[in-house]
């Protein structure tokens, strides 16, 4: 063991939780962990790894898909899990600042019980961090209508490879004052600084929320129905999340036959919707107008309109429903793709037909944030690199290249690296590595993700 690691670093082998993100891979056997508790302990820590050249593998709470967190071999597990705390909540402002460790989950606790509300929203919730969201720049089901992470970021504290801390994070809603360095590390999964406290924006608490579900007519198109959603519902729609029929079907096999919707939603997609607003009654009108006149349209063939946002639970738990989806699949390949929600029922179509020719014994699921153009499908299993290759294939191929991503929201990590040219073209990526080059030379930092 080093001697700049005494008190610092514990020497594995590590506890099994610390070798891999939610997705499972592992990619070598970790040298040691560190779990600082402090800006402080971090800076040092990474200004003595620069120094000794040691690489680190940074860990939020492993709820990533991309292989990000996952430690390679030889590399230090930096674990921001306990820097937990919300350090300011400005009751006044709705501005929380809060330690990277601390769990989505518990911050939203937290301010909704003082009437505020943080919109990001992930099935991940109890598990992952704030760091976490913001090294990925999240998604989730409410993007639709408050945007990404990096739409409620008004500033981060990070520690960059030299040791140097960047910060204190900004809380000024405008503040043009040269370049955000905040903006830069959002979405940039740990290869360009840890993120140690971030200052966040929150919104008023929406009084009332509903959802309702819609089987979608074979005629009416997806995307129309979307628009109708946007023009129908307008500044109320909070989120609108398609479930394919094989993905209903799997999770009503997975989760029990008390899962099962009315006949009439057999064998169409599922859109669910929700809206917020200030008053139930008029939220309870809003939706029953809304979906008699897109049946009466022809659009939409049956509709699930429960009588409280308690029943609505048991619609969201279908689509929140993907570990125990994931469960049997496994090894699977998991994707995030970004697309014109104009070309989802052809790309599934010709999607699950390719898989059917070149990999017949496979399932697959798919669903998505369809409200913001990110359709994800779940393939599996996929029983050795070649099959999980074929299954990566069967899906690629069918998409534009530059014009659409392979990771709409979970970042490119370890998984997705060798797809990125075909959604960012060269020069892009030549200047993502010289900012990656001038901000951490030794290349310390998450080494291997991204590129
Ligand atoms: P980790 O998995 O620990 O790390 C993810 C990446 O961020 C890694 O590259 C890591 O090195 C880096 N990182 C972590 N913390 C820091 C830090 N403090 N500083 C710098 N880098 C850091 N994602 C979505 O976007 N939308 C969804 O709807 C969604 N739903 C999910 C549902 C389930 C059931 C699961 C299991 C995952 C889901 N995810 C979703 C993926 C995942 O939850 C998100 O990517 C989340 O933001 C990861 O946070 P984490 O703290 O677990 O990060
Ligand atoms: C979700 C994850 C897979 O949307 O991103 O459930
Ligand atoms: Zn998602």
């Amino acid at each position: 063991m080093p001697e700049w690691w005494a008190g610092q670093v514990q020497a594995g082998p590590l506890d099994e939780k610390y070798l891999h993100d939610w997705s499972g891979t592992r990619y070598g056997t970790p040298a040691g962990l560190a779990r600082p508790a402090s800006t402080q302990e971090v800076a040092s820590l990474v200004a003595d790894c620069q120094r000794a050249r040691q690489a680190l593998a940074v860990q939020g709470g492993r709820t990533g898909v991309s292989g990000g967190a996952a430690p390679g071999d030889s590399e230090v597990v930096l674990s921001l899990e306990r820097l937990d705390q919300v350090e300011e909540f400005d009751r006044r402002a709705g501005i929380v600042v809060a330690g990277a460790g601390v769990i989505l989950a518990d911050l939203q606790t937290m301010v909704e019980a003082e009437g505020w509300m943080f919109p990001i929203d992930l099935g991940s919730r109890g598990s992952c961090q704030l760091g976490g969201n913001a090294a990925t720049n999240a998604g989730g089901c409410r993007v639709v209508k408050y945007g990404n992470t990096r739409d409620v970021i008004l500033g981060l504290e990070a520690v960059l490879a030299d040791g140097s801390v960047i910060g204190p994070p900004n809380k000024l809603v405008k503040n043009n004052s040269g370049y955000s360095l905040s903006q830069l590390l959002v979405g940039s999964e740990g290869t360009l600084g840890i993120i140690t406290r971030l200052a966040l924006k929150l919104v008023p608490k929406p009084a009332a929320r509903r959802s309702f579900l819609l089987a979608l007519a074979p005629d009416a198109g997806l995307q129309t129905v979307l628009q109708r959603c946007k023009f129908g519902l307008g500044g109320a729609l909070s989120a609108a999340e398609a479930m394919w029929p094989d993905f209903i079907e799997g999770v009503v096999a997975a989760r029990g036959a008390g899962r099962a919707l009315p006949a009439s939603f057999a064998g169409r997609p599922a859109l669910l919707v929700e809206v917020e607003g200030e008053s139930h009654d008029v939220l309870a009108r809003l939706t029953e107008d809304f979906a008699s006149e897109l049946m009466e349209q022809g659009l939409v063939l049956d509709a699930i309109l429960p009588a409280s946002e308690r029943d609505a639970q048991q619609l969201w738990m279908l689509r929140e429903s993907i570990p125990e989806l994931q469960a049997p699949i496994r090894p699977y390949v998991g994707f995030d793709l970004g697309m014109d929600p104009a070309g989802y029922e052809s790309f599934v179509l010709l999607a699950k037909a390719q898989l059917q020719k070149d990999l017949p014994a496979v399932k697959s699921y798919f669903f998505g944030h369809v409200g913001d153009g990110n359709l994800h499908a779940l393939v599996g299993p996929c029983r050795s690199p070649e099959e999980m290759q074929l299954a990566e294939q069967a899906l690629y191929r069918h998409l534009k290249p530059l014009e659409t991503c392979v990771t709409a929201e979970h970042g490119v990590g370890r998984k997705k690296k060798s797809y990125l040219a075909s959604s960012r073209s060269a020069p892009d990526i030549a200047a993502m590595k010289a900012i990656k080059h001038s901000l951490d030379p030794l290349g310390i930092l998450n080494p291997g993700r991204i590129f």
